[in-house]
Formats: structure tokens, C-alpha cells, sequence
């Protein structure tokens, strides 16, 4: 019933920049709690599977995540531990540009000249402030939440970016990036390409195991609600068997809403196996929940292992993920210099006098 391969969200307008490259992916993740099951089958395992296709770049926004107060010390980590998993999720350095935020300073700047285009009517439209601003106390609400679309248009906007994988609670931001390339590029002259989202079906979309009807969410509180990319093969085992399921009996896919524990489930075994939707009810009839939950948490434990076996021997080599970062990161810098130094002589800001090229 899955059919998990992206669509591409709207119709491309023409191309601004005549590129001779492959088509360029951009998306980024918030380096804050820990990546979860739904983070890799709706996001990082299909950025693997897309990669050789595409030049693409991957972002650790830790810019982003103090949008929202952080510790310094777990959002060191946690930036670090991101790094390692997207490796370990099989994204190859070959295709893939993976790099920290706050490494290229051209992510600011542009971010800062975008806010000063976008009239607040925009950013008072966005889903995202409203739902995270009205779960927080009024005093703690930054201005940079509320800018946060505008430095998310300029991670995007900077690389020339074709395609944005992201999740469809991210559709309005790619929109919004869209919207301000075009009214840049109507002000000043065509100056960025226009992006489209990446959204991957239905089918990708991961639900709590203790909240079957409400999406896997890193922030959710609950012990049993996420399985972690790290977790252990025991705690794997645990979280599932306390996973909600319904007091029916059939084990089928199933979109009422009742029995959304269960379809969470047989869509977790199929995300890992990649075995037919059919094959899968056939496989599980007759059988009970309990076998269910066992049969869920051995695929899941042995679809982790090798991505959790090369996160922790890329742990112990140490300092090569600071190495990788550091060379991304330049490489990032200079694709973003020259969008940022077009957009700079396009709004009037005069050249540092050791730039400008004789004539
Ligand atoms: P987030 O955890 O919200 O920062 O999301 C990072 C990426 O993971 C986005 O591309 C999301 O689409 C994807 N993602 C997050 N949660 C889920 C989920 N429960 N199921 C599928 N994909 C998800
Ligand atoms: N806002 C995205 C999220 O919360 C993260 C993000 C920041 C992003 N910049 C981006 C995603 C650029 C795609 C492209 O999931």
C-alpha cells in the first residue's frame, strides 16, 4: 500500500541560473534531541537512496535550534552525534556536501537581507510560529523564532537549490522560500532559482507508538513514544511490546483511525523490509499482537544494526567527523559565496575594496 517515492510538491518554474550540474538538493535537520525511526525512513534513508542522483547538501541547523533556548554542551553533541548518523544512514561524502550551519557565516548574512524583503504578513501566516509559540510562555518567545522561515529561505536560496526534501509540515517554509525568490528576483533581477519541496508520500510518515495518531516527534516526552536510531536491541524490544495498539484482532493496513496502532506498526515492518503490502498481511495471519510486536522490533533492530555499527566506529576514530565537517563546510562556503556576493552588488552594497576585480 506504500508506494514511498517523493513527489515533487509543485510545478517548476524556469530555472534562473543555466546550470551544468546535476540538480541540487538541499535539507537540514535541527540538531536537537535524538534523531528517531521516522527521522530515517522519511527522511535520511531516502536521502541515500536519492544521493548519486543529485549534488546534494545537508545541513545540521544548529542556527535554527536556538530559535528555541538549547544547552550549549547538548547541542554540541547533539550537532556532533547528527554529523555521525547521517554517515551512518549511508549518506557518501562523494554526493553529499554534510555540513554544520554556523560553519558558513553566508547563512546569516543572507538570512538578514532576506528578513528586510519579508512584509510580516507573510511570517504571520506560518504554521510553525503559531503551533510552537502557543505551546510556550509569552516572554520566552524570540524574534528569531519568528523569523526563523526567512534564515530556512536562505539556507536554501544560497546554494541554488533545485529540490527540498522535507517533511509536509515543512511545505509552507519551501513556499514561503519560493514566494521570497521571486520577489527578490523581481526586484533586483533574476538572481536565485526557485525551489521546489521533495514530499515523501504518505506511507514515510511514522507515528508515535504511544500516540499512533500523532506523527514521531523528537520533542514528544513520552519513554515509549520514539524508537531512537541508537536505542539498544533490548530497549527496542521494550518500547514495542508497550507499543498502543486496539482491541480488534485482524493484523491488516488499515487507515481508520482506530486502528492506527497496528497500521503504525505493519508500516514499520514494511519501511524495513521493503516486502509487499500483501505479503505482509499474509505473513500475519492469524497470528496475535504479541507476535506482531516481536516480529516489528527484530526487523527493526536488525534494519538499525549496521547503521548503528558504523556510527560507533566512526564515534572511534574521533576527530575524523570534525575533519569532514571542516572540509564540507569550505566547500559550502565557497558555493554560497557566490550566490551571497550577486545578491550583495544586486540590493547596493558596495564591494570591499580588495574585491573588486580590476577592470
Ligand atoms: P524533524 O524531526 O521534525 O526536525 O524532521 C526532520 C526530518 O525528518 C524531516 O524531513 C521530516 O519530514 C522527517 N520526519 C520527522 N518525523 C517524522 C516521522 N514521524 N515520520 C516520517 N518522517 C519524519
Ligand atoms: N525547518 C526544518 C525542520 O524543522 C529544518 C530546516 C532548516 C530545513 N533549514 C532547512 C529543512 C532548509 C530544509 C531546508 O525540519
Amino acid at each position: 500500500m506504500t508506494d514511498q517515492s517523493p513527489t515533487v510538491a509543485s510545478a517548476t518554474d524556469t530555472p534562473t541560473v543555466i546550470k551544468q550540474r546535476p540538480p541540487r538538493i538541499f535539507s537540514g535537520i535541527q540538531p536537537t534531541g535524538q534523531l528517531h525511526i521516522g527521522n530515517y525512513l522519511g527522511a535520511l534513508k531516502q536521502w541515500a537512496q536519492l544521493q548519486s542522483k543529485y549534488d546534494n547538501f545537508y545541513c545540521i541547523v544548529d542556527m535554527h535550534a536556538i530559535t528555541i533556548p538549547q544547552d550549549p554542551q547538548e547541542l554540541r553533541e547533539s550537532t556532533r552525534r547528527n554529523a555521525a548518523l547521517y554517515l551512518a544512514s549511508g549518506l557518501d561524502p562523494k554526493y553529499c556536501t554534510i555540513f554544520v550551519q554556523s560553519h558558513v557565516a553566508a547563512h546569516a548574512e543572507l538570512g538578514w537581507i532576506l528578513t528586510c524583503l519579508t512584509p510580516l504578513g507573510w511570517l504571520n501566516r506560518m504554521h510553525q510560529f503559531k503551533d510552537k509559540s502557543a505551546k510556550m510562555q509569552a516572554e520566552s518567545i524570540s524574534a528569531g523564532l519568528y523569523t526563523y522561515p526567512t534564515l530556512m529561505a536562505a539556507d536554501i536560496l544560497l546554494y541554488q537549490t533545485d529540490l527540498v526534501p522535507v517533511g509536509d509540515d515543512q511545505k509552507q517554509h519551501v513556499e514561503l522560500t519560493r514566494d521570497l525568490a521571486q520577489r527578490f528576483n523581481s526586484m533586483f533581477g533574476e538572481t536565485f532559482t526557485l525551489p521546489d519541496a521533495m514530499i515523501p508520500v504518505s506511507g514515510a510518515r511514522i507515528m508515535g507508538l504511544d500516540t499512533p495518531n500523532a506523527k514521531m516527534s523528537k520533542s514528544a516526552i513520552g519513554e515509549g513514544h520514539a524508537i531512537t536510531l541508537l536505542d539498544s536491541p533490548e530497549v527496542i524490544r521494550k518500547k514495542m511490546m508497550r507499543a498502543t495498539t486496539d482491541s480488534h484482532r485482524e493484523i491488516k493496513f488499515s487507515t481508520d483511525p482506530e486502528r492506527a496502532g497496528v497500521n503504525n506498526l505493519l508500516t514499520i515492518y514494511q519501511a524495513f523490509t521493503d516486502e509487499p503490502g500483501e505479503a505482509i498481511e499474509a505473513h500475519f495471519e492469524g497470528k496475535g499482537y504479541g507476535d506482531l510486536k516481536k516480529t516489528v522490533a527484530e526487523a527493526v533492530i536488525e534494519g538499525l544494526a549496521p547503521l548503528q555499527s558504523r556510527y560507533y566506529e566512526l564515534v572511534k576514530e574521533g576527530g575524523a567527523i570534525d575533519e569532514l565537517l571542516a572540509k564540507s563546510a569550505e566547500r559550502a562556503a565557497e558555493v554560497a559565496a557566490q550566490t551571497l556576493d550577486l545578491v550583495r552588488d544586486r540590493v547596493g552594497f558596495i564591494r570591499l575594496a580588495s574585491k573588486v576585480k580590476p577592470s
